[in-house]
């Protein structure tokens, strides 16, 4: 049995301690509200008095609390030299570094862990959770950090490299369920029932998510030039969307950001570029 510690029982650092719990490995649990701890307890875990107490119990220490800032101040009190922090607390890149440098410089190693699913889902077969960090360190705790999710991987040695997959994956969904939902508002205004277009567009749909390693190459290549299917063709099809939105009252600025995104990358000479193009506007230069 290894020894793990979990710093932090709320929704998502109970699910993680619970899933540790399940693997068969000594827990112990500490929170800000001792109360949070008593179903973890109930379940086998070890109540530690105090966050110094929690880290000295366990060679692997798992953060999840709301915020770094709230996980740096939270380990500040204990002795850190020869453990494991893996800090599963969300934020930016740059946080998940800081936090890094700062627990290493006190002697010991450091894991970030971002976790892609909700509560419920932390163990499952299919839950991924990028980790970032030694590889050495990794490997060392590969058996317990399996039980968070099937689909762990390490995926950089940096630290903040986690989040900013997290990020990517998360604006990628925020900017496609906007485009859904503007869809539905458009259909739905029509009359039509969002699941029976669903039915018949599958294809098209499912299409799109097969059109992202062609993306994924021209940025990383940064070679836009396409023989098909470039911003000009883009550009009509997106002012019909426009206009049948404004024809039926029905949103248009969000339409329209896009519109004058292709807009201004036609005007500019990209005409015959692929859409991939625009990473140049998103990139802010
Ligand atoms: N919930 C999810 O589905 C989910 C999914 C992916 C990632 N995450 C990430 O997991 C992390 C934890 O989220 P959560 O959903 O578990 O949040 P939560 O249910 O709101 O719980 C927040 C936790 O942080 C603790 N906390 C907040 N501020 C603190 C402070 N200043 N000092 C000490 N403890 C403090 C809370 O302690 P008290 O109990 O004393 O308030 C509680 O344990 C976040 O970074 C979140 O983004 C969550």
């Amino acid at each position: 049995m290894t020894e793990v510690t979990v710093i932090g029982l709320g929704e998502m650092g109970a699910a993680l301690a619970a899933a540790f719990l399940d693997g068969g490995h000594a827990v112990t649990v500490w929170n800000r509200t001792p109360e949070k701890a008593d179903p973890l307890v109930a379940k086998g875990a070890r109540r530690a008095d105090d966050v110094r107490g929690a880290v000295a119990a366990s060679e692997l220490v798992v953060v999840s609390v709301k915020g770094n800032d709230s996980a740096l101040a939270l380990l500040e009190s204990a002795d850190l030299d020869g453990r494991t922090v893996l800090n599963m607390t969300d934020g930016t890149s740059a946080e998940a570094r800081r936090v890094a440098a700062e627990v290493t410089a006190r002697g010991a190693a450091y894991l970030h862990g971002q976790i892609m699913t909700i509560a419920p889902g932390v163990g499952h077969p299919d839950a991924v959770v990028f980790f970032g960090g030694r590889a050495e360190v990794y490997e060392r705790h590969a058996p317990v950090l399996a039980l968070l999710g099937g689909r762990g991987t390490l995926v950089s040695d940096d630290p903040g490299v986690p989040t900013l997959y997290g990020m990517a994956v998360h604006g990628t969904m925020w900017g496609t369920l906007n485009g859904f939902l503007h869809a539905a508002a458009l259909l739905t205004d029509a009359g039509l029932e969002v699941e029976r277009f669903l039915e018949h567009a599958d294809a098209s749909m499912s299409a799109l998510v097969s059109f992202l390693p062609s993306l994924a190459q021209e940025v990383d290549r940064g070679e836009y030039a396409v023989p098909f299917g470039a911003l000009q063709h883009h550009l009509p099809s997106v002012e019909d969307l426009v206009r049948e939105s404004g024809d039926r009252g029905v949103d248009t600025e969000f339409p329209t950001s896009t519109l004058d995104l292709v807009r201004r990358a036609v005007a500019e000479g990209h005409a015959t570029d692929s859409y991939s193009r625009l990473v140049e506007h998103f990139r802010g230069r």
